[in-house]
């Protein structure tokens, strides 16, 4: 069975990255969430996906220069806030696994040292996460503090870059833009041993076709079209 993943959490539903569409994922019978780590002026992780609030928010400004305080004070869609890392996992609470993407600069160690805190502390595994990022430097960085760690590849590029990355890193998984797989980078993936998860699948036409491959997630703002 193909692994369904809720983009941003249920980003076709509720708005991206917030506890709210995290919890419609988790509604929807996700077996995964995947979502976007930055970061803030004050060091906490949160979850976002744009280098700047301007878009989400009704605030304005890069989101490495505000605290978290500033932050919280935001709004998102009129009433919802922004998310730190830890507020997730709380809120998931092992009922699916996550994908962190590390999306900022510096968010390895960070991100690293968040997820051994629940393994070590809170009775959680490393199972219940994959960290996955279209920066190498961070994905090395990842590797280097703790080879338990899973990692995936992301690449919109090509799938041969995704898989060579992928052997340098010991990754557990790739995670190509859909349209990148062909019959044939399918079955290197799969001779490798990689898992396969691939994003952003919205249309049930593109759904259904890959769900006839070998694949083995799809990530979706609509997780419940899988
Ligand atoms: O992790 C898959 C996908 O989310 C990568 O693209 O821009 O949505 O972060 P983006
Ligand atoms: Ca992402």
């Amino acid at each position: 069975m193909v692994q369904k993943i809720g983009h941003r959490g249920a980003k076709g539903y509720i708005p991206e990255n917030t506890l709210e569409s995290f919890q419609k994922a988790l509604d929807l019978g996700v077996d995964g969430i995947e979502l976007d780590v930055h970061v803030c002026a004050s060091g906490e992780l949160v979850v976002f996906h744009d280098f700047t609030v301007d878009r989400v928010t009704n605030g304005s400004g890069e989101v490495d220069k505000l605290t978290l305080s500033e932050l919280k004070t935001l709004k998102i869609a009129g009433e919802l806030q922004i998310p730190t890392l830890a507020e997730v996992f709380d809120l998931i609470n092992r009922k699916c696994w996550i994908n962190v993407e590390l999306k900022g600069h510096d968010t390895a160690q960070p991100t690293c040292e968040l997820i051994e805190k629940y393994v070590t502390k809170k009775g959680w595994t490393y199972e219940d996460f994959i960290v996955s990022s279209f920066q190498k430097d961070e994905l090395e960085k990842t590797r280097a503090h703790n080879p338990k760690i899973r990692l995936a590849t992301l690449s919109q590029a090509s799938v041969e870059q995704a898989l060579e990355w992928a052997d340098e890193l010991s990754a557990y998984a790739i995670h190509p833009h859909f349209s990148l797989l062909t019959d044939d980078n399918i079955h290197e993936a799969k001779k490798k041993g990689y898992k396969i998860n691939v994003w952003t699948v919205n249309h049930y036409e593109d759904i259904q076709r890959l769900e006839a491959h070998i694949i083995d997630g799809i990530i979706s703002d609509f997780p419940d079209r899988l």
